[in-house]
This record gives C-alpha cells, structure tokens and sequence, in this order.
C-alpha cells in the first residue's frame, strides 16, 4: 500500500511526502510509484496510543465490551489502547490478562494492552501475581478505580513492578478527604449543593507517590491530572530527577466547574473538573512538558448508570471518539503546541513510557498510522458513537479535525 502526497508528521516536523508499506511495516518514505490511496489535504500521525482506558470486559459488558470499545478506538484514531483492570472478576491474574488478549485479537480492530491490578481485587491489601500477569501480556499495573491505600504496600509494589520490567500508573486520590465527595469543591459545589472534593484529596497522594519514586529511585506514573498544585509538585520532581511522569486528558483542559451547574451527571469524572486556574495550569503543562501525554481515561457508562440524580451516577465520561478532535482542537489551533508536539503526546509519550512499539512515522516501524483532515469542522454527536457509552459532556461542541483512516500493521481498520 502506497499512501500519496500526505502531510506526514515526523518527529522533527511535518513534510510532504508518500509512505510505502510492506507486510504491515513502513518500508520507505519518499516519492513512490504505483497505486495508492490520495492523501492530498491530509495528515498522517503515528498511529494514536491510549495508555488508560476502560472497556470493561470482563464483567459489565452493558456498558462496553472490548469490540465496542476497539470499534469506538479506532474511530477515534488509536492504533492501540491499554486497559485498565477494574473488571469483574479484576485483571489481576494471568487468566483475565489472555482472557482479554486473545479476545482482542478475534476483534482485530487496534492493539489491546492490558494493565494489571496491583492488588488481589484491587482491595488493597495483597499484591497481585504480578509476574505471571507479565508474562501473560500485561504492560503496566494499576489500582485505578482508587489509590492503594497503604505507601507500603505501594512501595513494595513499585519495586516488585520494576523487577519485572512494569511501570505502576497511580489514580491518585485520598478516599478520606474525598469523603464521598462527587465535583470540585468551590464556588459551584456551593451553588448547585453538590457535595465537593479539596484538591488537597489528589495532590496528597500525587506527593506520595513522587516521595516513594524518589527514595527508592524508581520510576511512576501519575494519572489524569487536574489539578494545578498536582502540576507543581510534578514539575519540581521532575526538576530533581525523580523519574516520573503524567497524563491528563481532554476534559481536565477544555471544561471547568462551571459545567457542573447544568447537573448534567455526564460531566461527573473522577478526579472532578475543576477550575480555570487549575485547566490554564493543566495546558501549560503540556506546553513545558511536565504533563507527559495525553490519555482520554475513556469510562463508558450505560445511561442507567448516568440518568440518576447527580450524587448517585457513575463517574466516567466516554472519550476515545473526542480525545483527538478535542486535543487538536484546544491545543494545536488554540496555539500551545505544534502537530509534532500533539503526536508526541497522543503516540510517542505513551509508547516511551510503557516501552511499547509505536509513535512514529519512520522507516522499519510498524505501520500504525492515524489519517486526519484537520480542516474538518464537525459537531460531537453521541449518538454517531459506536462506543456503548454515550456519556459525554461534549455533546454540540464543535471541533476540528476527523479521523479518515485508521491504519494498524498496515490494514485499513477504520474508514470515515
Ligand atoms: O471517572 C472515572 N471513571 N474515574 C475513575 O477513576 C474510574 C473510571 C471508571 O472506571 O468508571
Ligand atoms: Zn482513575
Ligand atoms: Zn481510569
């Protein structure tokens, strides 16, 4: 396959240029002769790499399954996503871990990572086998859902992950501040009654997690960061060589508190949207690179689980078909950061990260590749979604930026 006069996006810029693939790799870029697919007015990213997504199979297949959820990543984009554990029963042994590598490929839509719990049932109390769950295909380990409560046990964690090669990804959030806590705590929990959450809740245990990277000199991972002393203690850690990094996603960069006064429950997510100093921190940690990568923490929900009073439905919003149009659309229009830096964050981050293969377009990789008109003015539709979960805050906000292929070891597994 021969893809023709694309703007592709290399490390180091965008170039005009063809892009041959051979046996699901990328052989050559240049000037080719022969057929291929016009990709005049388009742009080709490395292929986009989600590091934190739930597909909730197995367990709650009502809300998504890992078919729906490839189908849905795609869409999107991504060549390859990483689940999280927070399944019934819980990934935390070799069997749910090939149960849902194998599952994914019968679906053959994109790659499908698992990430292990780092506890037996995510309860917190004994560490999960997690050799086995290496050995079985498992990429990362995860509590997310939660934090683990004890730093003991997180520490023993760490350096059982970093013997076999894991990162931990650490859902910050401290369950006693948090206090059944469902938005930000501010002027809008005040308006609306809503039951509010400090920052204090995420950043404490962000610290945690930095203090037990930096003693023990191993390397961690932050989720979904919201806030912007969160931000702070990241950049400071970083600043002394404490080896960690972080993601944050669209919402915590395109949408503040003020949502929350509609009582829409598709704008409830865990953390909770916060404020504009928190969001304007959150995109220039991006811009400085304090914040590593882009990750949509994509939490499809069944409505049953949404249309309920706002202190009662599921935290979550559905993302992988937003994220780019979203991310493009904020960051590379509203001028933070360039195409190159955007497929940084949404390919190559992530891949460094998890020592993953992927996020670049270069000779000899595979020919994962994501193809977009970032002209393409378009409005978020739920209903288009071909996720199960419909929940989105985004619903009529226009974006730009669609998704035309999306390309995995070099068959074409979305066309729109
Ligand atoms: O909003 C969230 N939804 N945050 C989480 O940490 C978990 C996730 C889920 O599994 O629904
Ligand atoms: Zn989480
Ligand atoms: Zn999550």
């Amino acid at each position: 396959m021969i893809l023709k006069n694309a703007d592709v996006v290399l490390k180091d810029g965008v170039r005009k240029l063809d892009i041959r693939i051979e046996d699901g790799r990328i052989a050559g870029l240049g000037r080719f002769e022969g057929e291929g697919i016009d990709c005049t007015g388009l742009t080709v990213f490395p292929g986009f790499i989600d590091m934190h997504v739930h597909l909730r199979e197995p367990g709650f297949e009502k809300k998504e399954d890992i078919a729906s959820g490839s189908a849905a990543a795609v869409r999107g984009g991504f060549t390859q996503i990483c689940c999280m554990p927070n399944t019934r029963p819980v990934t935390d042994n070799k069997v749910v871990v090939s149960y849902i590598v194998n599952r994914a490929k019968e679906v053959n839509l994109c790659k499908v990572r698992p990430i292990g719990a780092i506890t037996e049932g995510q309860e917190g109390k004994n560490l999960a086998a997690i050799g086995a769950m290496k050995a079985a295909g498992a990429v990362a380990l995860s509590e997310d859902g939660k934090s683990v409560l004890s730093a003991g046990l997180m520490a023993n964690a760490m350096m059982y992950a970093a013997d076999f090669g894991l990162k931990c990804l650490c859902h910050c959030e401290d369950a006693s501040l948090v206090d059944g806590g469902v938005v930000n705590e501010g002027y809008y929990s005040t308006l609306t009654g809503l039951k509010g959450s400090i920052r204090a809740a995420e950043d404490i245990v962000i610290a945690r997690e930095i203090c037990l990277a930096e003693s023990l000199a191993l390397p961690v991972h932050i989720c979904h960061v919201s806030t912007y002393s969160g931000v702070q203690l990241i950049r400071e850690a970083k600043a002394r060589g404490v080896q960690v990094t972080a993601e944050t996603c669209p919402h915590y960069f395109t949408l503040t508190d003020e949502v929350i006064a509609s009582f829409d429950t598709n704008t409830k997510v865990n953390p909770p949207i916060r404020e504009e100093k928190d969001r304007l921190a959150i995109i220039e940690g991006l811009r400085d690179g304090t914040l590593d990568c882009i990750v949509t923490d994509h939490a499809p929900h069944h409505a049953d689980d949404k249309n309920v009073e706002y202190a009662l439905a599921a935290f979550g919003i559905s993302g992988l078909e937003t994220s780019f149009a979203l991310s493009y659309t904020q960051l590379v229009r509203g001028g933070t950061l360039t195409l190159e830096q955007l497929a940084d964050k949404m390919s190559a981050a992530p891949a460094r990260i998890l020592g993953l293969e992927g996020g670049a377009v270069e000779p000899g990789a595979p020919a994962d590749l994501t193809v977009v008109d970032l002209n393409e003015a378009w409005t978020i539709d739920p209903a288009q979604f071909v996720s199960k979960g419909k929940n989105t805050p985004f619903a009529g906000r226009e974006v730009y930026g669609k998704v035309r292929y999306t390309i995995v070891d070099g068959a074409i597994r979305y066309e729109g």
